[in-house]
């Protein structure tokens, strides 16, 4: 599905819970090189380095580099240090939960909005006005989104960053296809990461997808669903797509209110009792 020993950039590792993990590992098993970023060597050493659930031997052939994508020079300095690439995943996000998240959608924290703006979606155009001129032959964005068409409760401010993150998309495909770049999204459903553990209520919304989805989702093991996805929209086989947003959410998405009994798997059968 991927371009074999090609090279990506896999930016957002800060454990082996992250949605860049998962989709790493399947670039690599599916004979690509991988290259994963981490916010800063400060996050490796309290996140991954402590992470008991990877053995050494897997963590020290990681190809792991820094990258505090809220400053422009590094990201400038992490693709001028890389040869050619065939694809990038931006798999970040950051709103301060205290301010943007919770029970109350009003805030007058405005300069926690403006830094979640900016990593959660602006973030996304650095990276790739830097990473377009290692694809000389053109390639493949991926960004990570979540629910930007309706409000679900305490997301608030984090639906309003992936429904700009969704909108920059757009605005970048429409830019590089003189390039050859693609550029897409996916909309996963609840996985268990720490960005989502910050996230207040998500067990409720992990409980909601159950009422909601009709191909039954799992939080806890339903990455590796969003990273065959992203293998598909970073390979050669999606060519010709470009600025969309793929659904990787059980298809909760389309439902309108909860699923009757009979609407899910191994339920009644409508009319046989
Ligand atoms: N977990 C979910 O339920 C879910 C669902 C849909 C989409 N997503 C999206 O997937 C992406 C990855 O999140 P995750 O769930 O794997 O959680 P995660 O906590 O493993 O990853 C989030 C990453 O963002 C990085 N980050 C935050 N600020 C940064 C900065 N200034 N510079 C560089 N990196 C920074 C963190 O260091 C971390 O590595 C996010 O865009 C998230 O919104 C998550």
């Amino acid at each position: 599905m991927i371009q074999r020993d090609a090279t990506y950039v896999v930016m957002g590792l800060l454990d082996s819970d992250s949605i860049a993990y998962a989709i790493g590992k399947a670039i690599g098993e599916g004979g690509g090189k991988v290259i994963f970023t981490v916010q800063s060597a400060r996050m490796k050493k309290i996140f991954f380095d402590r992470n008991k659930a990877l053995d050494q031997e897997v963590k020290d052939a990681l190809d792991i580099r820094f990258c505090d994508i809220t400053q422009d020079e590094e990201i400038e300095a992490l693709f001028a240090d890389i040869g050619p690439i065939a694809g990038v995943v931006h798999s970040i996000a950051y709103a301060n939960p205290k301010t943007c998240l919770g029970p109350e959608f009003h805030t007058d924290a405005y300069d926690d909005l403006k830094t979640g703006f900016h990593i959660s979606a602006v973030s996304l155009a650095s990276v790739t006005r830097y990473a377009v001129p290692k694809m000389p032959d053109g390639g493949a964005v991926v960004a990570l989104s979540f629910a930007s068409e309706i409000a679900f409760a305490y997301y608030n401010w984090m639906h309003v960053n992936k429904a700009a993150l969704e909108a920059t998309v757009r605005g970048l495909a429409r830019r590089h296809g003189r390039d050859y770049v693609r550029v897409n999204a996916i909309s996963a459903g609840p996985l268990s990461t720490k960005a989502a553990g910050a996230i207040p209520g998500f067990k409720e919304l992990g409980s909601t997808w159950e009422r909601m989805a009709p191909i039954p989702w799992n939080p806890e093991t339903d990455k590796e669903e969003v990273a065959n996805a992203a293998l598909f929209l970073i390979g050669p086989c999606s060519r010709k797509i470009s600025g969309q947003v793929l659904y990787v959410d059980g298809g909760a998405s389309i439902v309108g209110g909860e699923l009757l009994p009979h609407e899910k798997p191994g339920g009644p059968v409508p009319g046989a009792e």
